[in-house]
């Protein structure tokens, strides 16, 4: 496969991964699909004096964030704050090397998404529609996005979001879901009258297709590829980019109220709000066609990055648009797909704490194992094997066995080299060809093929040390043996640089161990680092081996998981979204004693109960009848909500109603107020 754009020499780099919603913290899905990848790229290119900014950050607006502050009955601003820092944080540990990681909330980005959106309405470049949205009367809401679930018109699944099927990965209108419904109260949405200002994208479509179909049909990845053209052929229609909802950037037209921007309208420009809070000079970055812009993001985002965002950068008319999208397929856990709302899911935080100092394992895993091509597994026995058979097995192994044999013959002093074998020669020819290699791999995205590659150096190395036995011959020729050792170190000091993108925290340690500066990418091709005589610094260990144990927690967490998720989630109900105090003081409930029970004639579900509420004694039909006999609950305290709406029922007047327990089987308990209580209790 030609790569034209790799010929193409760019002044500078622009990388930006996608910016994660601050709605939960991050997992390894998050990390194998963008934020790894990513980091190897930016580790690599720096290493080669590459100008070249690498941007981060939360993503704060949108539906994805309402819905968890409703979830949890608190304002967007608490669930943002809390999971900015969080993931923030985490980056950090983890070693993702960003240059700045932003928030969607920043002042400066809401500055920003406006201006660029308003430049584009002056410019008369949106449509201004006035169409029928869904809209949930019980809330008073219209229902944008991920307020709306329903079945995925192209792939049947039955809970794609009103913008997206994450089943299929088809960017949907709310109104293509077969059977929608209410994420808000359940209900079937009505359709009311909203205005709205619409992307052409249709008449992007001619720019798109030579742009991506003929441009970018070699240098990028098949899967991005695909999607794109997929989306191409079937024809492009104009799409919203304003919403009905308060939280997010405000739409900036005059007299306009209550509408914000479509979150993937101001998300992506907040590559650019970062780039802006960084530098004073963002505009080379954005504004040059000699910068190269590429974005690293999961397979779910490929629309907004390679059609949607590009059309807004080309209408605004100043940005350049990416060179590559190198958008990766998904990681799946021990064979199911993760998932937040399951917590499926291997956490980032938790990894931190549990494996302190153990970054560059999950990274190597994560890297090994990376979904590049199709989705991919992640299992904790291979996580285990990976750690203890490759990365202590081969490569520990190999640094270890260099260092303390260096340390026992020549007292940590570089030995010189003398004759060299032919074995010497091959192993040189061989060892001066990985830098360009896995430097080939890098350039082209392909992250697994590199590190790949970087092990195999560890393993020449290894075997070049096991053959040739330098312990085996020191007493009868020490200089055979420097010459071994010397070579070895040559190895071992180019490990060093080149496993800096993949490992950067045992890089570190490595060079600390041979007394190494910070080296360049180039240092690997040139050799010779470690001259006769340089005195190497004190040796440690690498890695360690895990054991069992650690990893049986880890796999009895996920079990535990497991059977929690089938006995409480699939079973139970799901919560309710937030109310207001409002809400529940307007319930009046009392402690009552239910006096008679008779079953409603030609009924199979109801009793008509009287019962004495303290305040009065009222009949009320309840549907128990299936569950309870009349004479057992003759006598029977209870809970009864004694203002609801008077209902006819089976022509008698029911007033009120009791208040009963379900287990997930379906089994009713009453509530029973506790022994003390009187009828005509409030309870609150
Ligand atoms: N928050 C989005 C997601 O998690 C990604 C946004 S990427 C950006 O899927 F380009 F919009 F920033
Ligand atoms: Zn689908």
């Amino acid at each position: 496969m030609e790569n034209l754009s790799f010929l193409k020499k760019f002044k500078r780099y622009l990388v930006t991964s996608a910016l994660p919603y601050a709605n939960g913290p991050i997992h390894i899905g998050h990390l194998a699909g963008v934020y790894v990848p990513a980091d190897i790229y930016v580790r690599f290119l720096r290493m080669n004096d590459e100008d070249v900014v690498f941007i981060g950050g939360s993503d704060e607006h949108g539906v994805p964030i309402t819905i968890k502050a409703l979830q949890e009955g608190v304002s967007p601003k608490v669930i943002v704050d809390r999971y900015h820092e969080m993931i923030k944080r985490s980056f950090e540990e983890f070693g993702i090397s960003f240059d700045i990681y932003s928030r969607t909330s920043n002042k400066i980005h809401h500055e920003t998404a406006s201006a660029f959106f308003k430049k584009m309405y002056d410019a008369g470049q949106f449509l201004e529609k006035t169409s029928l949205q869904y809209y949930d009367e019980a809330n008073a809401q219209f229902l944008a996005d991920r307020y709306i679930t329903g079945t995925c018109p192209n792939c049947g699944y039955e809970n794609a979001y009103g913008d997206q099927c994450e089943k299929c990965g088809s960017s949907l209108n709310a109104t293509d879901l077969i059977n929608p419904r209410s994420v808000l109260s359940g209900n079937t949405p009505v359709m009311k009258e909203t205005k709205h200002w619409f992307l052409p994208l249709d008449q992007y479509e001619p720019w798109l297709k030579k742009w991506i179909l003929e441009g970018h049909k070699d240098d990028w990845k098949p899967n991005v590829y695909g999607q794109c053209k997929s989306w191409l052929d079937q024809g492009l229609q104009p799409r919203a980019v304003t919403r009905d909802l308060d939280w997010g950037v405000k739409v900036p037209i005059d007299g306009v109220e209550g509408k914000v921007l479509y979150v993937w309208f101001d998300a992506p420009i907040g590559y650019i709000s970062a780039t802006r809070e960084l530098t004073d000079d963002w505009e080379k970055y954005w504004k040059d066609q000699e910068t190269k812009l590429v974005h690293f993001i999961g397979k779910d985002n490929i629309v907004f990055h390679c059609i949607i965002f590009p059309s807004m950068l080309k209408g605004e008319g100043t940005f350049i648009v990416p060179d590559n999208v190198p958008a990766n397929e998904f990681l799946n856990l021990e064979g199911d797909k993760i998932s937040t709302s399951r917590n499926w899911a291997v956490w980032l935080h938790e990894y931190l704490a549990e494996f302190p100092g153990k970054q560059d394992v999950l990274r190597y895993v994560l890297t090994s194992n990376a979904p590049e091509t199709k989705d991919n597994d992640f299992m904790w026995k291979d996580f285990q094997a990976k750690n203890n058979n490759e990365l202590v097995a081969i490569f520990g192994n190999f640094i270890n066995r260099t260092l303390v044999l260096t340390q026992k013959y020549f007292t940590g002093i570089i030995p010189g080299i003398d004759n060299l074998t032919e074995y010497d020669r091959q192993t040189i020819i061989e060892m001066k060809a990985f830098p360009e290699k896995i430097s080939q791999s890098l350039h082209h995205y392909r992250f697994r093929e590199g590190l790949g590659e970087m092990m195999n150096l560890a393993r020449l190395g290894n075997k070049y040390l096991t053959d040739n036995e330098p312990w085996k011959i020191f007493a009868s020729d020490p200089k055979r043996t420097g010459t071994i050792l010397n070579i070895s170190l040559q190895i071992c000091a180019e490990l060093a640089i080149l496993s800096e993108p993949f490992l950067p925290f045992s890089a570190e340690k490595m060079r600390k161990m041979f007394n190494l500066p910070q080296l360049k990418w180039k240092d690997a091709q040139n050799g010779s680092w470690l001259e006769p005589g340089h005195k190497l610094g004190k040796v440690e260990f690498l890695f360690d081996k895990i054991e069992d144990p650690q990893i049986d927690v880890q796999i009895q967490k996920l079990m535990d998981t497991k059977k929690s998720n089938e006995t409480l989630h699939s079973l139970l109900k799901p919560s309710k979204p937030g109310i207001e105090y409002d809400d529940f003081g307007k319930m009046d409930i009392r402690a009552g004693t239910i006096l008679e029970a008779e079953k409603v004639a030609k009924t199979k579900k109801l009793l008509k109960l009287k019962i004495d509420t303290g305040v009065d004694v009222r009949t009320v039909i309840s549907g128990i009848a299936e569950n309870f006999e009349p004479s057992e609950i003759i006598g029977k305290r209870v809970c009864i909500l004694i203002n609801l709406e008077t209902k006819n029922l089976k022509g008698i007047e029911s007033k009120g109603m009791i208040l009963m327990a379900e287990n997930p089987d379906g089994k009713l308990f009453f509530v029973t107020p506790d022994e003390g209580t009187q009828n005509g209790s409030v309870i609150k």
